[in-house]
């Protein structure tokens, strides 16, 4: 298989479908909760179990900066990283301490990372919140190779994502499908779970742990 990496990056899904307005929608549903005061820390709370005290964390496609914030509040050092500008803008409104990278995940890279002011390894790194099932087509087994050029020796990323009747433009993503890309991008599968409480794997959800071989 030839080399992706410098390859040039195709558009996401999810920028493919800004101007359906689902991502306002989305930033919008995770601020009306942040104002309410809820609980949307599920994703945070298991990336701090995974993580070492004061880790080096990545968020990657990190949105409005919600996991991001959660993990700073509890004392890491963390990058958010997110292309889409309108969500590049509120996560820098509303949550101005935490460093975020304007970038498309294909895009990272340690100089890009360097010059950006921020670390170029990392304990943990988190894909949640669905970003797996909205990267372009046939991209995920560069985005996780990508990704996993950015951890440490014993790094880990943490991925959460609906498999199946995901939300709007978002693809079909059995997990056997998954399965493969891991491995094909050289990566191990450590863990796989059904929700951030670590519920039995499960068909409507995948939680996964995922360590360099
Ligand atoms: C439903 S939002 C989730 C955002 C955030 N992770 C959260 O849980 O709040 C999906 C995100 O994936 C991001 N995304 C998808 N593909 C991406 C890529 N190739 N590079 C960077 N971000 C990407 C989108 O820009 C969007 O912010």
């Amino acid at each position: 298989m030839s080399d992706p990496t410098n390859s040039p990056i195709p558009p996401n899904r999810w920028e493919l479908n800004i101007s359906s307005a689902h991502d306002a929608s989305y930033a919008e549903c995770f601020e009306d909760l942040i104002e309410r005061g809820e609980d949307i820390d599920g994703e945070a709370r298991l990336a701090d179990v995974l993580a070492p005290r004061r880790a080096r964390i990545l968020d990657a496609g990190a949105g409005i900066g919600r996991v991001a914030a959660a993990l700073a509040l509890r004392g890491h050092d963390v990058t958010a990283v997110e292309k889409d500008p309108d969500l590049v803008s509120r996560s820098r409104a509303r949550f101005p301490d935490v460093a975020v990278v304007e970038s498309d995940i294909l895009g990272l890279s340690t100089a890009v990372l360097e010059a950006a002011g921020r670390p170029t390894s990392y304990d943990v790194i988190v894909v949640v919140g669905n970003v797996m099932i909205y990267l372009a087509e046939d991209t995920e087994v560069r985005a996780l190779r990508t990704l996993g050029s950015l951890l440490a020796p014993k790094g880990r990323i943490l991925v959460g994502f609906r498999p199946h009747k995901g939300p709007e433009h978002s693809r079909e993503y059995p997990v056997e499908d998954f399965r493969r890309h891991v491995s094909e991008a050289g990566l191990g599968l450590e863990h796989v779970f059904g929700t951030y409480e670590l519920r039995p794997a499960a068909d409507d959800y995948v939680v996964a742990v995922l360590r360099p071989v």
